[in-house]
């Protein structure tokens, strides 16, 4: 008896110690890889979705997370977005305070989520609020930015060479820590600064700013925009002309952030994006009337070539019109640019969005604000928490136990996902030799009228050539061969649900609920579709 307990001691000890090492075990560091104009990010070795969301600014606090942790779990999120202060995390120059990262890196392994942290360091949504004190109270060594009539304005400058150096090293710090805290990688990629850029004025206008304004422009800059210049040197007005502030501006921020991207990098080699207050991108306004100096639209090569460290430019989606919404997400889907959705937000119906951003093979989609540090809105208050949260909840609960599977079809190139436009009844989606037509608010008879609000969206991938996974809300599939004068037969039409990687059947779908198409309402329904013709 006493052996047995001895030896069954000496194996819970040798399994604790396995468990333990397991723990520690490093685990491949995350990574963006391009395969055939595709991209995925890379988590463990494989292609991860990001079902994300970003907290409010002020809750990534210790004595704050009681309230973000819930409404995570809530929404059935992978992946948890929030800051890093640098007026934390170094509170005297050179003294580096790693208890709030610790803090978030221990909840978000208790609570079974990736994080991806946002530095807040020299740039705020185009401020230096985040600044330490000590920087604060030193504006002659940390300077702002000169505005037209050389008054200080509410943004730092990047032409400051103290801040960018302390910039860089605080963020190598914080980098270094990641590495050495984090050999199991709860930390898949790190935002540069949040919305970097100006309000207020279009870019600094002290003297050695002008100096460079009126220098010929770099020739990477000229060759990455295509500017075709009169003068074989141009200067940044010569160059682009009503837009010279806005590019000068662009290219002397991207510098900045390049080189806090590139130190942090050089020690330990996570994905780094940085992200953009937008311009409308139907009706793009004068400059002046967006953030002048963030990797907008129309300055993203003008960031490419400055910070080429940074592997993504992000937008913060919070438009409420859906046409403008989409073009973001066009905009952002580029040969050189992975598309992801670091913050978005606008009514909740803009949630059936994040299937249009899937459809441009997107890596990651996080909703802003989602805990329940405080109401969202005016309106929000008294209501029940839950209640803004539901439906990306909604779209979470459905992808999330099929995640690395979505993942990798998209990688693959195999998954095209709509979500429904006022106005627009049916689309087809093609897959060479079938056609899947999706139609929104669909009756008996097959007239597509329209969801009365337009919620519906739709998922579909190519397992094999006659097999598809489709999935989604309010609205109807159905497939039809490509070639004219064949029919297209359902062979089997399964329901059930991804469990480990494998398709777990639950019941066959026939009858009434295919002789119409195959119909999803607001349940989580998940279908495996084998066709044939006659
Ligand atoms: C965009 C910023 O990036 C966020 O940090 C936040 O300030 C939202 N705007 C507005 O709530």
């Amino acid at each position: 008896m006493k052996i047995a307990s001895a030896i069954l001691a000496a194996c819970m000890a040798a399994s604790a110690a396995a468990s333990l090492h397991a723990q520690v075990k490093e685990r491949p560091i995350p990574r963006v890889v391009k395969k055939d104009g595709r991209f995925a990010l890379f988590v463990d070795d494989a292609p991860f979705l990001m079902l994300g969301a970003q907290t409010h600014n002020s809750s990534a606090w210790p004595a704050a997370l009681p309230k973000v942790w819930p409404a995570m779990e809530y929404l059935n999120v992978n992946t948890v977005e929030t800051p890093v202060y640098w007026e934390q995390f170094e509170p005297r120059p050179g003294q580096f305070d790693y208890t709030v990262i610790d803090a978030l890196l221990a909840g978000a392994r208790q609570h079974r989520v990736r994080l991806v942290l946002l530095w807040f360091g020299t740039w705020k949504n185009g401020s230096q609020h985040y600044m330490p004190e000590w920087m604060k109270l030193a504006p002659d060594r940390y300077p702002h930015i000169l505005d037209k009539n050389g008054h200080a304005a509410d943004s730092p400058s990047p032409y400051a060479t103290a801040s960018l150096e302390a910039d860089k090293k605080a963020f190598v710090a914080f980098m270094r820590h990641l590495k050495a805290a984090d050999p199991e990688r709860t930390v898949i990629m790190v935002q540069v600064e949040n919305e970097p850029g100006t309000w207020g004025s279009l870019r600094d206008y002290s003297p050695e700013a002008q100096r460079l304004f009126e220098a010929p422009v770099p020739p990477e800059v000229l060759a990455a925009m295509q500017v075709k210049a009169a003068s074989p040197s141009p200067n940044w007005p010569a160059a682009f002309g009503p837009e010279a502030d806005v590019c000068f501006h662009a290219w002397s921020v991207a510098k900045y952030v390049g080189q806090v991207a590139a130190a942090g990098k050089a020690v330990y080699p996570l994905p780094l994006y940085a992200n953009a207050a937008l311009r409308d991108p139907l009706k793009p306004g004068a400059p002046g009337t967006y953030e002048s100096g963030g990797p907008t639209d129309n300055v993203l090569a003008i960031w490419k070539v400055a910070a080429p460290a940074l592997d993504i430019l992000a937008p913060d989606i919070y438009m409420n019109d859906p046409v403008a919404y989409l073009k973001v997400l066009e905009l952002y889907h580029r040969d050189d640019n992975a598309l992801f959705v670091p913050e978005t937000g606008g009514p909740a119906n803009n949630a059936r969005l994040f299937f249009s951003a899937l459809g441009l093979q997107a890596i990651g989609y996080s909703p802003f604000g989602m805990d329940y540090t405080r109401p969202r809105s005016a309106a929000d208050a008294g209501r029940p928490r839950e209640e803004f949260l539901a439906p990306w909840a909604m779209n979470y609960r459905l992808i999330g136990p099929m995640q690395r599977e979505i993942a990798r079809l998209n990688f693959e190139g195999k998954l095209q996902a709509v979500s429904e436009q006022q106005g627009k009844l049916a689309e087809t989606l093609s897959f060479g030799p079938w056609n899947a037509v999706v139609s929104y608010g669909a009756t008996r008879n097959n007239r597509a009228a329209g969801n009365p609000e337009p919620t519906g969206r739709i998922l579909v991938a190519q397992l094999k050539d006659n097999q598809f996974l489709v999935t989604g809300f309010s609205c109807r599939v159905d497939f039809q061969p490509a070639a004219a004068g064949q029919h297209r037969q359902f062979l089997r039409v399964e329901e059930g649900s991804y469990e480990n990687g494998v398709f777990k059947f639950l019941r066959i779908w026939n009858g009434d609920e295919t002789d119409w198409g195959l119909n999803f309402g607001a349940e989580p329904v998940v279908l495996r579709v084998s066709l044939a013709t006659y």
